[in-house]
């Protein structure tokens, strides 16, 4: 049986790709400090698949402590790397502690693949590198720019880290995933998106305000160059996410080519007026909302060009927008807060 080791295992997209991995006949070893994930994902991921992955709970930040997991699994063939922090908001009040984390995390990471000969790394990248685009869907030769966030700095200068440390080194590939909006749950409801809080990000709002934790979602801006006025993203259920990665690690080890970027997204834009009627159709939960003003950093709108993923990759997203909402409602409905 091949090992992957996925680093955020325990974390939403984390999660979910250690339940396809499991799924796809790998065996997973899952690194996480618990910073933002509770233990008990792991009994979810256990209902879903029968196998409970071996687990650490280690900081990718301690090289002392993350190593000894690498000479434990030095036998793994890749790395799926999600440790990270990805609260935009709070990177721009602390970037130091972004700046820390999520680049000393992916230091950490390489030199341990280098050290113990593990030659793939799969790279939770994201479409904000992209900021607002020109043109409509972005490529992935769309340029990069300065992101708008420190959170989103950390995963272009992530990108740029990963690119020289592979045309240093003989043996390591890596594929960086820029993934649109991930939302949704898995379908079984044992395992979905837990934040901690009041959520940043639109789909946990919208089920914590139908289940009665938040009074109603603020949509931030209707005045914006769209069909509707609100601003559009690409919204990709989280299991279809996921399943990215299988694919990302089969081609590695198919040794194609040393680096390769791909869009992760569904290909189609929604408003989040249209994902609130998707919500509010897919559920029969009618939704309290009201239109305040735009929110600080907000792009007007973005969608992925998803031909060379489809193409190259071979990976194409499958769950319709309905469904993946329906998903995330079912997990809201089922989760249980202390
Ligand atoms: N929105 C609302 N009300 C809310 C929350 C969000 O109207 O309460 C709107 C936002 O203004 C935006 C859309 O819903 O138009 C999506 O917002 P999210 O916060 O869910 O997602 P973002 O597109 O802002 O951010 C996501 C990821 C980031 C990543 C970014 C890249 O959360 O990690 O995409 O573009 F950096």
């Amino acid at each position: 049986m091949q090992k992957v080791i996925i680093t955020g295992g325990t974390g939403y997209i984390g999660s979910h790709t250690v339940v396809e991995f499991q799924n796809a006949g790998f065996e997973v070893v899952v690194i996480d400090n618990l910073s933002n994930s509770i233990i008990e994902v792991l009994d979810g991921i256990e209902k879903i698949t029968g196998i409970r992955p071996i687990f650490y709970q280690v900081d990718v930040t301690e090289q002392k402590d993350l190593e000894i997991v690498f000479q434990k699994h030095g036998d793994a063939v890749a790395i799926i790397h999600f440790a990270a922090y990805k609260a935009v908001g709070e990177s721009v009040q602390e970037p130091l502690k972004y700046y820390h984390n999520n680049i000393q995390g992916l230091l950490n990471v390489l030199s341990n693949m280098l050290k113990y000969d593990i030659p793939n790394l799969v790279f939770s990248s994201s479409c904000t590198v992209y900021g607002q685009p020109d043109k409509l869907p972005v490529t992935e030769d769309t340029p990069v720019v300065k992101p708008e966030s420190p959170y989103g700095n950390t995963k272009k200068i992530n990108e740029e880290i990963i690119d020289d440390t592979i045309n240093s080194s003989e043996n390591l590939c890596a594929i960086s995933l820029r993934y649109f909006n991930p939302i949704g749950a898995h379908t079984s409801a044992y395992i979905g998106e837990l934040p901690l809080g009041v959520p940043d990000n639109l789909l946990p709002y919208i089920t914590q305000t139908a289940i009665g934790l938040r009074k109603e979602l603020s949509v931030f801006g209707d005045n914006y160059n769209t069909p509707d006025g609100t601003a559009i993203r690409d919204y990709i259920n989280v299991c279809d996410l996921a399943k990215a990665h299988v694919f990302a690690v089969k081609r590695l080890l198919n040794n194609v080519l040393k680096y390769e970027i791909f869009n992760i997204g569904t290909g189609k834009g929604s408003s989040v007026m249209e994902i609130i009627k998707a919500f509010e159709t897919s559920t029969g939960q009618k939704l309290n909302y009201k239109i305040v003003d735009r929110r600080a950093g907000d792009i007007e709108q973005v969608w992925a060009d998803t031909s060379k993923a489809n193409k190259v990759l071979g990976w194409k997203a499958e769950v319709s927008l309905d469904e993946t909402v329906k998903s995330a409602w079912e997990w809201e409905k089922k989760v249980k807060r202390d």
